[in-house]
C-alpha cells in the first residue's frame, strides 16, 4: 500500500485572517493554514493517557516531584515569565498577562470561523490531540462539543485549570522531541504555533504516523505581517517595520515566524494528502463595514494592543538587542 493510500486524507483546513491595519486603514493581511494527518504520538515522557506529569500527589515518587519543579521554576526576562522545561525556547510568556491574551485570542478565532472549533472535516472523533495547548481552552472547548472523545492537550507551561471536563487531560510535552505514539488519533490540532518549531516538515511527519488513517490535522494561524488591500503601507510605517523585526528575530532564533506561504507544501511533503488552505483578512479595528468583520477587527485590534509585547518582548530582547513598542503602538498607529 502506497503511503498516501495508508495514511489517508490530511487536509488543513482551517484558515486564519491576515490582519488589517488599524483605524480606517485596511488590513494587513495574517495567514492561517490547516493541515490534517495522521496521529500524532506524545513524547517524551511515554506516559499513557491517565497521567499528569506536573500534578504530583503527595507521596507520590522523587522522579515526578523533581519534574513538576522542573517545569514550574519559570525563567525571568524583563518583567515576564517563560516555560521551564522544552528543547526549544518558545518566545511567548506563560504569566497571567500571557494566559489572557490566549483566552482573547480563543474567542478571536471563534468569532472568525463561526465558532467552529476546526475545520477538518472529522465525524465522531475518538482521539483529539492539541499540540501546544497553552491554557486549554481550545482542548476543554473541543471535550465539550464531543464528550465521547478523549481529548489530550500538550504544552511546555503548566497554565491549564485543574477543572476540566472529565474527558480531558493534560500533560507537559514537547512536541519537538520525539513523539511515540502511533496510528493513535482522528484529530490532530495547532494553533499559533508559529515562531515555536524548528522544522515543520519533522513535526508533520511525526503527526502523520501518530494519526489514524483518515485523520485529520487541523492547523491555525496568524500572520504578523500585516499587508492592505487598498493603501500602500509604507516601508517606514511602524506595522511594516515591526513586521520586518520579527522576521529578523525569528529567523535569528532559528524558528521562523514566516510559515504561511509554505505550510500547504510542507504538509505535502511530509505525506499529508487533500491538504486545503484557506485566508482569511482580518482587519484592525471595526472599520469594516461588514458586520461580521467589524466583530473581528474589534477583537483583533484587542488583542494586538495589549498582546504585541507577548509576541516580541523575548526576541527583541535577546535576539535582536532591542527593547519592545509600547502597549497600544497599534490602536495609536
Ligand atoms: C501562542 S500560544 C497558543 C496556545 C494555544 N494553541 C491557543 O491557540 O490557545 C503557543 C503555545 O505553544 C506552546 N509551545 C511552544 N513550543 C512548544 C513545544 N515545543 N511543545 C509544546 N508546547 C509548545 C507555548 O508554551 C504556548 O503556550
Amino acid at each position: 500500500m502506497d503511503e498516501s493510500a495508508r495514511v489517508p486524507s490530511v487536509s488543513p483546513t482551517r484558515s486564519s485572517p491576515p490582519q488589517h491595519l488599524s483605524g480606517d486603514v485596511p488590513p494587513p493581511l495574517q495567514t492561517v493554514e490547516d493541515s490534517i494527518g495522521p496521529e500524532v504520538q506524545s513524547d517524551v515522557h511515554n506516559t499513557d493517557d491517565a497521567d499528569s506529569a506536573y500534578d504530583p500527589t503527595p507521596g507520590n515518587v522523587t522522579e515526578t516531584t523533581s519534574l513538576a519543579s522542573v517545569i514550574t521554576k519559570y525563567r525571568e526576562e524583563n518583567g515576564r515569565t517563560y516555560h521551564a522545561y522544552g528543547s526549544t525556547e518558545h518566545w511567548g510568556p506563560n504569566d497571567a498577562r500571557a494566559q489572557d491574551q490566549q483566552d482573547l485570542s480563543h474567542h478571536l478565532w471563534l468569532v472568525t470561523l463561526d465558532n467552529k472549533l476546526f475545520l477538518a472535516p472529522v465525524e465522531n472523533p475518538q482521539r483529539i490531540l492539541d499540540l501546544g495547548c497553552g491554557t486549554g481552552i481550545w482542548a476543554m472547548d473541543v471535550a465539550e462539543q464531543y464528550p465521547n472523545a478523549q481529548v489530550k492537550g500538550i504544552e511546555l507551561s503548566p497554565i491549564q485549570p485543574t477543572w476540566t471536563p472529565p474527558n480531558a487531560i493534560f500533560e507537559i510535552d514537547d512536541y519537538n522531541l520525539d513523539w511515540l505514539d502511533e496510528n493513535k488519533f482522528d484529530l490532530i490540532h495547532a494553533r499559533e504555533l508559529l515562531g515555536s518549531c524548528p522544522d515543520w516538515v519533522e513535526l508533520y511527519k511525526k503527526a502523520l504516523k501518530a494519526l489514524k488513517p483518515g485523520g485529520w490535522f487541523d492547523q491555525a494561524e496568524p500572520s504578523l505581517f500585516f499587508t492592505s488591500d487598498h493603501i500602500d503601507l509604507p516601508q517606514e510605517h511602524c506595522y511594516t517595520q515591526w513586521g520586518r523585526l520579527m522576521l529578523d528575530a525569528g529567523e535569528k532564533s532559528g524558528m521562523t515566524f514566516n510559515i504561511g506561504p509554505y505550510l500547504k507544501e510542507w504538509m505535502e511533503e511530509a505525506g499529508f494528502v487533500n491538504v486545503t488552505m484557506r485566508r482569511v483578512a482580518w482587519p484592525i479595528g471595526k472599520w469594516a463595514k461588514n458586520k461580521s468583520l467589524q466583530e473581528i477587527g474589534f477583537w483583533n485590534q484587542q488583542r494586538l494592543d495589549a498582546g504585541i509585547q507577548d509576541f516580541c518582548s523575548r526576541r527583541f530582547h535577546n535576539k535582536l538587542g532591542v527593547g519592545t513598542p509600547p502597549d497600544g503602538m497599534i490602536s495609536n498607529s
